[in-house]
């Protein structure tokens, strides 16, 4: 029987969990680590030189102890900055999460089309690279959030996150200009999906809300090819750089296809 193959997937803190969940549901008999960076959490408050300094010699300590045949980068602050940097120093290859902008534009009827982010990712050339490439004649107004990432931590910890202060979090994305308003958010943070029910109810009106996440599920079967479909469900493992452990692991196995990661 072939061995089994083994994904890494990396994030400040809980958000990336969105991403694997997608992952989970396209291949499940895969072996998951997730590996959250939380001593650092979060990198949106940090400078670029620090990500970079943080995060490449990071991955050498975790590739070499985990040897996955793939990592997934499930942190837009991140792979804006360092996935290039990883490439080239890593043989393994690497799945980035960007923001989704250009589907976004090629969607939206309005043309009006907003970015959440943290304010790292708002602020990376890599960013603004991805509108002047992809805008297709739509306006994109970049919204830079201090709160939302650390809001979503706490929701997912059962924590009392209230309205108003979300809706301060969401509210410049909301454009309204004559006839025109926007019509899609590109969320390009990946713990904002974990408040999407929210999100949802807050708007002040309906939007396309972008999450990337079944995208890079995509790009990762790509990769590595489909289910094949006779293997049991792989074990899981989740890795927390604090050494503390952020929720009781049960709590967390939606995210992992229903086991509950070691
Ligand atoms: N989940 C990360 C992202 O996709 C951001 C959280 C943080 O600021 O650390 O950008």
């Amino acid at each position: 029987m072939p061995s089994r193959q083994t994904i890494l997937v990396f994030d400040t803190g809980l958000g990336g969990l969105t991403v694997l969940r997608e992952i989970v549901r396209a291949r499940p008999d895969v072996h998951y680590i997730y590996v959250a960076d939380d001593a650092f959490f979060p990198y949106g408050h940090r400078s670029e030189d620090q990500i970079i300094a943080r995060v490449v010699p990071l991955f050498g300590r975790l590739l070499e102890e985990h040897a996955p045949d793939l990592a997934v980068i499930a942190c837009n602050t991140a792979s804006t900055l360092v996935l290039s940097h990883l490439r080239a120093e890593y043989k393994t290859p690497f799945v980035g999460t960007v923001p989704a902008i250009k589907p976004a534009c090629a969607s939206s009827k309005s043309r009006r089309v907003s970015v959440l982010g943290t304010r790292g990712t708002v602020k990376r050339e890599y960013t603004q690279a991805l509108i002047r490439d992809f805008a297709n004649g739509c306006q994109v107004t970049l919204v830079g959030s201090a709160e939302l990432a650390s809001l979503a931590e706490s929701a997912l910890r059962g924590g009392e996150v209230s309205d108003a202060a979300l809706l301060q979090e969401i509210a410049p994305c909301f454009v309204e200009d004559g006839e025109s308003r926007t019509d899609t958010v590109v969320l390009a943070c990946t713990h904002y999906p974990l408040l999407m029910d929210r999100l949802v109810t807050l708007a002040p009106w309906p939007v396309e809300w972008i999450d990337p996440a079944p995208a890079i599920a995509r790009r990762v079967v790509d990769l590595l090819g489909p289910d094949p479909g006779e293997a049991e469900p792989a074990n899981a493992e989740l890795i927390f750089t604090s050494g503390r452990s952020q929720l009781p692991r049960k709590a967390l196995a939606p995210f992992f296809g229903g086991r509950i990661p070691a």
